[in-house]
């Protein structure tokens, strides 16, 4: 891809140092996803009471929703500390029998990507998740012995954008499951402000929301598209983020109307006009247009059918009138 796009380059490492100064450190600094919000508080509070670890937290939905910072949160409200490791970098079993046997009593182990960690590692958690205890096989072939040790109680946190992807087993020993959902444009706009402020720039109201209506119900966009248009408006402006600055830089980023970017352009005119509309498979779609299926899965398709331009059915996905519409092509 020539062009940059908003949605895939969001690891850059930039972004991530940003991404430390504006992450809300408290419960009461993240915005939104009040269902969850109030769960947590309550399960916090009650393990607090019983001074028992809080019970395991499943959190899912599509990326750059807070997951992350939420897990960050759940450590920082219970007053211990956090430690971290991702599904696909635990390769193998004695990685996770480091972690766990590094951890203290209540501290919160988050493994992000959770439905990527192998599965021979996943029935080493189990007993962990479930008794705090290790199992592990010592010795080699012929000469082999289990040996079993206890671990300090502890609170798994895992975060994942395929919540289908996990096993049953490993689904089942969560106690407490949040799906995160998009966020408002009111939401949004309060996050892009909070930003602003944490950066000490100065954003007017309706440049403000105007981003927020363009960030895909995402913070993490949200908070990219405030960064470039910060950009425009220091070099073009005198650093004010107004209105015409953040349609100027929008335009030129190539960030539409509904957010939409080049990459959803392109999934939906191919869908129209390499296949008459759909319904058309998965795999066909992430040929014609190069992007892998699970990119298409995870980053792209779950805000195109949020917003109801996309529809998925047995026989494959489908553009709606709406994407017609938006794409300015009559329907034959
Ligand atoms: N509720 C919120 N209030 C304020 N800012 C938020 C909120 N949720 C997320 N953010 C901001 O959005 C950024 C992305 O959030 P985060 O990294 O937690 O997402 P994630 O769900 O873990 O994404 P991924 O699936 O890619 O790992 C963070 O830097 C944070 O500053
Ligand atoms: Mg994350």
């Amino acid at each position: 891809m020539q062009e940059e796009s908003v949605i895939t380059n969001y690891h850059l490492e930039d972004d991530q140092l940003m991404d430390n100064t504006i992450r809300p450190e408290s419960i009461d600094e993240y915005i939104g996803q009040e269902d969850v919000k109030e769960n947590i508080r309550i399960f916090v509070e009650a393990a607090k009471m019983r001074n028992e670890p809080l019970d395991h937290v499943l959190l899912y939905g599509p990326p750059g929703l807070g997951k992350t910072t939420l897990a960050f949160i759940i450590a920082h409200e219970l007053g211990t500390n956090i430690k971290t490791a991702s599904g696909p970098s635990i390769e193998k079993s004695g990685d996770l029998a480091a972690i766990l046997s590094s951890l203290e009593p209540g501290d919160v182990l988050f493994i992000d990507e959770i439905h990527r960690m192998p599965r021979y590692i996943e029935e080493i958690l189990y007993p962990a998740m479930e008794d705090y205890s290790l199992d592990i096989i010592v010795g080699s072939e012929g000469n082999s012995r289990n040996i079993k040790i206890d671990l300090p109680p502890f609170t798994l946190v895992g975060a994942t954008t395929r919540a289908g992807d996990l096993s049953a087993p490993l689904r089942d020993r969560f106690g407490i499951t949040s799906k995160l959902q998009f966020y408002t444009i009111e939401e949004l706009t309060s996050i892009i402000k909070r930003t602003a402020r944490v950066l000490g720039v100065e954003i007017v109201d309706d440049a403000a929301r105007e981003l927020a209506m363009r960030s895909r119900g995402t913070p993490r966009i949200a908070n990219r598209l405030f960064k470039r248009v910060r950009d425009f408006a220091l070099v073009k402006g005198n650093g004010v983020v107004d209105l015409e600055i953040t349609e100027e830089a929008l335009e030129r980023l190539k960030v539409d109307k509904l957010g939409l970017d080049n990459t959803d352009h392109e999934l939906l005119l191919a869908i129209i006009e390499k296949f008459g509309g759909g319904p058309v498979g998965i795999e066909a779609l992430s040929s014609s247009i190069g992007e892998e299926v699970t990119t298409i899965e995870d980053v792209y398709e779950p805000y195109l059918l949020q917003t109801g331009l996309l529809k998925r059915t047995s026989r494959g996905r489908i553009a709606t009138d709406k994407a017609y519409q938006v794409l300015g092509i009559e329907k034959q």
